[in-house]
């Protein structure tokens, strides 16, 4: 951390913004001013200006009964209709909402007229399915339409969807169908990957198999035309579904506050958390950044975001920013390097993208491979560049700048989590002057802080933990089904201010540069994973007898899984060392999922421990990294380190 620190504190590299980006720019300086006059207000005003509102709200935000904030509470919407039904009233019912590009080539332009006609479909077939208001739908989708589509239906009856990545094993995705207790899941045969079909549907029936859940119908998409077994009078297939309902549908109106999704993301314990976002709120703060934070024009902007709708950032900058906004959007099925390495850069040429979203990790593997990959196609229609998940290291970031943004689009480096529902700190295209590798500036409206242990201010040129010292509107409004975690987690730290979890420090100017986790959850590739979780995997296997998960830096992908595992006495002559790492490595993807599966394992005699029995991942995540190993006289036994890295050598 400390190298990492001083190298950020060397980049000293401006870029204001262009005079001609400035002068036409969405946000302008007086923004922050509006902002600075009352945030409550200026969000008031946000929500009046940016969303259809069928009650108008005269309550703004009610924080009587901390943590759990209501925003705009006495008021009512539909999300869908904000989204949709809206646009095409305004006359924009012919402009596409979605560019949608198969990873073989395949593709579908979809206008705003038709995407309200498909949602309407949806949501007749959802209530045909018995989906009420506040129903659990479980989504398990890939990047097709259809994921938008099945989200947005599910929004426009006032229930609320659970999307659960692809990636995630049948495991993972029935841990999460019981916390919500859904009664529907959406999923697909299957869907391209990396040049094949990835089948989906098997892992729905594995997490079906044993009783207990109240899934009633599985609903699916037919994309990847693989074969797939079908469980009669549960499993439906969604064209033939959709084929027979009613192409009309009336968006009613629910309160602001009406839960909208749940989300589950990963924390220091081995259970994810189920983060509930609500309606008025989310949706206010998701348009607003959206539309300042990317510079959005709608009526001639081609966005791009590269995330999965499995993620946060797949939830509000693929499905509710852009469409609330009324944008142009790529979506795209399948991986960046099928089937060639260009393949990101040739969906910017064919659709113009002019604005565009991704994370570091990305931009690190294309670095990689070179620039002569992306020089071989047009990308001058790309004026604004986005980055999220992880801190941007500052060579990232010029490369970013110069080779895809061709020396002049400004890049926005946003920093927000799952929690915060939207940006919370970045730049303003046009406003601010930008630093490569730090995220700068909470966004107008939001009040961020950077503070010791005991939640004082730490001041210009000090590090310390990031906080969120005023509510925000699209805040997580708590963990489901877990409130008194919720207050754990988050406040029970500093009491008034919300504990994001974060290092930070504040430069000489006040800007603010992230510098990974304090808690432990790793970052890899922009994806959060929790130590804990994979550590429980890990000793659910036989072999097993202890384990101890560190995240290891990595060039590519920011972190890596490292782990290291003590194998039962009884086990020890089972396998070798490599076959056990092996086996283990192809556990931990089969329970949680590939993007959990371990870089490395290494099995070890003994783990570092401190008197008080608390493993010292600091000593590990030495070997990890290849490093001489720290100091150890905190430890119970000082020659353990002596022997792993003895044996390991
Ligand atoms: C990290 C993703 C540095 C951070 C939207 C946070 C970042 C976690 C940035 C949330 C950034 C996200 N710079 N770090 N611009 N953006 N992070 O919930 O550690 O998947 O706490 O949300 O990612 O990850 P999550």
């Amino acid at each position: 951390m400390a190298s990492q620190i001083d190298h950020l504190l060397n980049e000293s590299r401006r870029f204001p913004p262009s005079e001609e980006f400035a002068a036409n720019a969405v946000a302008s300086p007086q923004i922050y001013a509006q902002a600075a006059a009352g945030s409550a207000e200026f969000w008031a005003d946000q929500a009046r200006e940016l969303l259809h509102w069928h009650t108008p709200f005269t309550r703004t935000l009610d924080w009587s009964n901390p943590p759990f904030a209501k925003w705009f509470d006495d008021g009512e919407l539909n999300v869908a209709y904000n989204c949709l039904d809206r646009h095409v009233l305004a006359g924009n019912g012919d402009r596409i909402a979605i560019h949608w590009e198969g990873e073989p080539g395949d593709s579908r332009s979809i206008s705003y007229a038709e995407l309200t006609a498909e949602v309407k479909k949806a949501a007749n077939l959802l209530t045909s399915l018995g989906v009420r208001t506040g129903d659990r739908v479980a989504i398990y989708l890939p990047m097709i339409p259809e994921a938008v589509i099945a989200m947005l239906a599910v929004a426009r009856l006032g229930a609320v969807h659970s999307v659960v990545f692809g990636g995630f094993s049948a495991e993972s995705l029935r841990a999460r169908i019981d916390d919500a207790n859904a009664k529907l899941v959406i999923t697909a045969d299957g869907g391209w990957r990396k040049g094949k079909v990835s089948p989906l549907k098997p892992a729905v029936d594995a997490a079906l198999e044993s009783p207990g859940h109240n899934v009633r119908n599985v609903l699916v998409v037919r994309r990847g035309e693989n074969t797939v077994d079908w469980v009669e009078g549960r499993d439906l297939w969604w064209h033939e579904e959709i084929a027979a309902v009613d192409a009309d549908h009336v968006a009613k109106a629910f309160p602001a506050e009406n839960p909208l999704f749940i989300l589950y993301t990963s924390g220091t314990t081995g259970k994810p958390k189920g983060i509930l976002h609500t309606s008025g709120g989310y949706l206010t703060q998701v348009a607003f950044t959206h539309k300042n934070v990317f510079d959005l024009r709608p009526e001639s902007d081609v966005y791009w975001c590269t995330a999965d709708v499995g993620w946060i950032t797949g939830h509000s900058y693929v499905a509710y920013g852009p469409l609330a906004n009324g944008a142009t959007q790529v979506l795209y099925e399948g991986t960046p390097d099928s089937p060639h390495p260009g393949r990101w850069w040739e969906i910017i040429e064919k659709y113009g993208v002019s604005i565009f979203y991704t994370a570091p990790t990305a931009i690190r593997s294309f670095m990689k491979l070179g620039r002569q990959i992306p020089q071989g196609f047009d990308l001058t229609s790309l004026r604004v560049l986005g980055s999220v998940g992880e801190p941007i290291n500052p060579e990232a970031w010029i490369w970013y700048h110069d080779v895809i943004g061709g020396g002049s689009a400004p890049i926005v480096d946003t920093w927000w989590q799952t929690e915060t529902g939207a940006i919370m700190i970045s730049a303003l295209p046009g406003v601010t002057s930008l630093k490569p590798g730090s995220a700068q500036v909470p966004i107008p409206g939001i009040r961020i802080d950077v503070v010791d242990d005991d939640g004082q201010h730490v001041g210009t040129g000090n590090g310390g933990l990031l906080v969120v010292s005023e509510p925000w509107p699209s805040m997580l409004r708590g963990i489901w089904g877990d409130p008194d975690r919720y207050r754990e987690t988050y406040w029970q730290k500093f009491g008034d201010k919300y504990f994001a979890g974060d290092g930070a420090r504040l430069d000489d100017d006040g800007d603010i540069w992230l510098l990974g986790r304090v808690d432990d959850v790793m970052n890899v590739s922009g994806h959060r994973l929790s130590t804990a979780e994979i550590e429980s995997s890990l000793v659910s296997h036989p072999y097993v007898a202890e384990a101890a998960v560190v995240g290891a830096s990595d060039e590519t992908t920011g972190q890596a899984v490292v782990a290291f595992v003590i194998v039962k006495a009884s086990q020890a002559d089972v396998a070798s060392a490599a076959e056990a790492s092996d086996l283990l490595r192809a556990h931990v993807a089969q329970q949680i999922g590939a993007i959990a599966r371990p870089r490395q394992i290494f099995i070890v005699a003994e783990l570092p421990k401190t008197r008080s029995g608390k493993i010292m991942r600091r000593l590990l995540r030495d070997v990890a990294e290849g490093r001489e190993v720290g100091d150890t006289t905190t430890l119970a036994d000082t020659s353990v380190m002596q022997i792993i890295t003895d044996r390991l050598q």
